[in-house]
């Protein structure tokens, strides 16, 4: 793990952000290469669940919305995590995370706090900061984030941000119904931050502050609330390996009665072996019933429903989530593409999804004429895909630099280029050289790509 976030802020994907400052704990901000890497997650989720879904309607809504929102749907009482704090050092955390950590291979989420501070005592377990064991009772930390609008007094402005971007899809719902008509089952989706006040926190991106979301609200019929969950069981399963992950670094692990979240009667997760602590979620699917959309009808006074012509009946359509981290996506996608041997670190990143899918190399920066050659090749392929340039230092200097960001094409442009319009196209993966004709270039990397 070290290895791979050295990696990362010495090429340019992610750094500790307001580091000049100090930084602030568990906040990253992602740099050139991690921006690329997180647009490219993004496009290919929207392509593969939006794009090519004619059921599934894609919006954007507020981080900031009405807080009676976050009254109804149960956040602002019931989304909390147990936290104790130890008296010594005042060190806080999860007192799950704390279970857990110690007594591996057991899952204590959505225990009573009473259950919590018995496994804690029965267990001697003490502060990993200062090793004594001089803990508060465990009690119920609420994970939204406040913050005020405007200049009225305090509680009159007290707004929230999102905990999650579920619940724009709720509120929208009737919005979609009037202006898009669809028909059951059908679904709403958006990408977008939320925020929570986690109490622990680390793990470099696996569990931040702010991160973002990509989230499926599939409004069903209640009586096919299994075979749709199983569906999006499928379809979740084909994104994830679709990213290149191999599938034995990947898992569902169904959530314990306990451990489910207060709005969900069934949550699977998706979880990768990360490369701390093993296998942890990665994705959700939760049933959540008619959950969100009852309670919203009830708390606005809105009715949510949806009139079924074949039954001639008003119906709550019930939900089926996907939810999917982008920042968790980008992490595993980081650590499953980690390579190293004694000549050279490399990233086997899916070439779709890295940074640049190819970089482009005159032999030697002071010819003008290999550059205003190597400048025609880019121009030619930089309209398809995204491409590096690189001209400085020898070509094995070049090659490393682009191994290490996972570019996995490099093309050279050397005295051969200009004698007969040919090139070295060399792998990223293999290292392996190959000449093809420029003319050739285009179809050549679109079919590697393909
Ligand atoms: N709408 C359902 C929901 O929000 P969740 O399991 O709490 O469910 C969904 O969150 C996904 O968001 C997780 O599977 C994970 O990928 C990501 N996620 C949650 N909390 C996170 C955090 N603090 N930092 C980074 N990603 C997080």
């Amino acid at each position: 793990m070290d290895k791979i976030v050295a990696l990362a802020k010495r090429r340019g994907f992610i750094f500790q952000d307001s580091e000049i400052y100090g930084g602030l704990a568990n906040t990253w901000t992602y740099g050139p290469l991690g921006t690329a890497l997180l647009r490219n997650i993004r496009n290919q989720w929207w392509q593969f669940f939006v794009g090519q879904r004619p059921d599934i309607y894609g919006i954007e809504t507020p981080i900031i919305m009405n807080p009676a929102v976050w009254r109804a749907s149960g956040h602002a009482d019931n989304f909390a995590d147990a936290m104790v704090e130890c008296k010594k050092c005042h060190t806080r955390t999860r007192a799950d995370h704390l279970i857990e950590g110690a007594l591996k291979d057991i899952k204590v989420e959505g225990l009573p706090t009473t259950e919590l501070d018995q496994l804690i005592t029965q267990n001697h377990l003490t502060c990993p900061t200062c090793q004594e064991f001089d803990w508060t009772p465990a009690r119920q930390f609420n994970l939204l984030f406040t913050t005020h609008i405007g200049i009225v007094p305090e509680s009159e402005s007290l707004a929230y941000l999102r905990g999650e971007t579920a619940q724009g899809m709720f509120v929208n719902f009737k919005a979609i119904m009037d202006s898009m008509s669809p028909k059951l089952p059908f679904g709403i989706a958006q990408i977008g931050k939320a925020f929570r006040n986690e109490i622990t926190k680390g793990n470099f991106i696996f569990r931040t502050l702010e991160f973002e979301q990509m989230e499926i609200e599939y409004f069903i019929r209640p009586d096919e609330w299994e075979a749709q969950y199983e569906s999006w069981k499928k379809d979740m399963w084909t994104w994830v390996t679709g990213l290149g992950i191999p599938e034995n670094d990947l898992r569902w692990r169904r959530h314990t009665d306990d451990e489910l979240s207060f709005y969900s009667t069934r949550t699977e997760d998706v979880e990768y072996n990360y490369p701390f602590g093993g296998f942890k979620e990665l994705y959700g699917l939760a049933y959540r019933t008619d959950y969100d959309l009852r309670n919203h009808s009830e708390k606005s006074g809105t009715q949510l429903d949806y009139f079924d012509q074949q039954q001639n009946t008003r119906l709550i359509p019930h939900v089926i989530e996907p939810t999917f981290g982008v920042n968790r996506t980008a992490l595993m996608i980081l650590c499953a593409a980690y390579q190293e041997d004694d000549q050279r670190v490399w990233l086997s990143i899916k070439p779709t999804l890295a940074p640049y899918q190819a970089a482009v190399f005159p032999l030697l920066k002071n010819k003008p004429e290999l550059v205003s050659k190597a400048k025609e090749v880019y121009a030619m392929i930089g309209s398809d895909m995204a491409v590096a340039w690189d001209e400085r230092g020898n070509i094995g200097k070049r090659y490393y630099a682009q191994d290490e960001i996972g570019t996995p094409w490099c093309i050279t442009i050397d005295f051969d280029t200009l004698e007969n319009d040919t090139i070295t196209v060399r792998d990223r993966d293999t290292t392996n050289q190959e000449r093809v004709a420029i003319s050739e270039l285009k179809s050549y990397l679109q079919e590697k790509l393909n």
